[in-house]
């Protein structure tokens, strides 16, 4: 019996472009900002409407994107297309609002080893610290995602409980964020996790307002997101050529190429309205600056040609 029925997946979905950040924060070559400027373009002119561009996190931090100032106020933005940014606490939103931004990305993780790395506070200090961030955020006009880490895993503390997800999802619903993205950080997640962990998460944040987010550590990111289709999620993250990690998170690899998940959506019929050979020149463009091939297969291999 056919499971991969148009009954059973959605007709459209939306792609959440991470690479200018979650994949240029973890390069060791200081890409400069011009290069920058024309990747984050060029994903926009592909038809990408989501193109997370920068950080406004402490630059000693994340030395690589401590030009996001100069970025946003650099970057052509195109009518109908939304750059978030990511801010960690009110400097981070107070410098993103000086430079015009209209929809940031909060975040914290589900476990406190992992919180401690990356944000210096526990949880519930990191979660006390984002709610006048968010309340700032919405009172401003701007639309606002959280994430949360670690969720399938986290490299300090193990295996996590999914009921963590839940408590914290519902939280920053309660806050009033837009969306909410699951993050497997470290890329450790299989399908079966995925639909228990997104049946979980419903309950408290509704099915529409979630996303997911996947590194693909171990092979499993593309598997995991027909998992998350067939469970009623229809935005996942992905990053231009596999670009990607995470500076604090111990074995955090790339994140799942833009690329390959374009060419399973559109194989299953499902619009993206998101020119895949466009987002792989970007991708190429930006291997180009980095000097070295990116990681992701379709970015690599390219269009399927008869070569008779
Ligand atoms: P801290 O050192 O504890 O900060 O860092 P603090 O509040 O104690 O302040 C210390 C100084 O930093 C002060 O300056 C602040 O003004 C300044 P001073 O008074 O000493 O001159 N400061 C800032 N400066 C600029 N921008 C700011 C900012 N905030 C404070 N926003 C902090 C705490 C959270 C800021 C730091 O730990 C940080 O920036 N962490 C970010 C780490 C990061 O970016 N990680 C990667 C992103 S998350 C990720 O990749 C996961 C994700 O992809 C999903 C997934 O895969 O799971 C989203
Ligand atoms: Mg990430």
């Amino acid at each position: 019996m056919a499971v991969l029925t148009a009954e059973r997946l959605p007709r459209a979905v939306t792609v959440y472009e991470v690479g200018p950040r979650d994949g240029l924060q973890n390069e060791p070559t200081a890409v400069p900002l011009a290069a920058k400027r024309a990747f984050v373009e060029a994903l926009a002119a592909a038809g990408l409407r989501w193109v997370e561009a920068t950080s406004f996190v402490h630059p000693k931090w994340v030395p690589q994107l401590a030009d996001a100032a100069d970025l946003m106020q650099a970057l052509a933005r195109r009518p109908g297309t939304r750059y978030p940014v990511l801010v960690p606490n009110e400097k981070g939103l107070d410098r993103a609002l000086e430079r015009g931004c209209d929809a940031v990305a909060v975040f914290a993780a589900v476990t406190e080893g992992f919180s401690r790395k990356n944000q210096n506070a526990s949880v519930a200090e990191v979660l006390a610290g984002l709610r006048p961030v968010v309340e700032r955020a919405r009172a401003a006009g701007l639309w606002v995602r959280g994430y949360l880490s670690v969720v399938w895993g986290c490299p300090y503390e193990g295996a996590v409980d999914p009921a963590r997800a839940r408590t914290l999802a519902g939280d920053l619903v309660a806050m009033g964020v837009d969306e909410v993205s699951l993050g497997d950080t470290i890329g450790v997640a299989t399908p079966g996790e995925v639909e228990r962990v997104v049946e979980v998460v419903a309950a408290a944040a509704p099915l529409e307002r979630l996303a997911l987010h996947f590194h693909d550590t171990r092979g499993t990111a593309l598997a995991n997101v027909l998992a998350g289709l067939l469970a009623g999620v229809t935005t996942f993250d992905a990053s231009a050529g596999g670009l990607g990690g995470c500076p604090y998170a111990v074995g955090a690899s790339g994140n799942l190429d833009t690329c390959d998940l374009l060419y399973m959506l559109h194989g299953l019929g499902i619009e993206t309205g998101v020119d895949l050979e466009a987002v792989r020149a970007a991708a190429q463009a930006i291997a180009g600056v980095l000097g070295r091939p990116l990681p992701g297969r379709y970015s690599q291999a390219g269009p399927f040609v008869a070569r008779g």
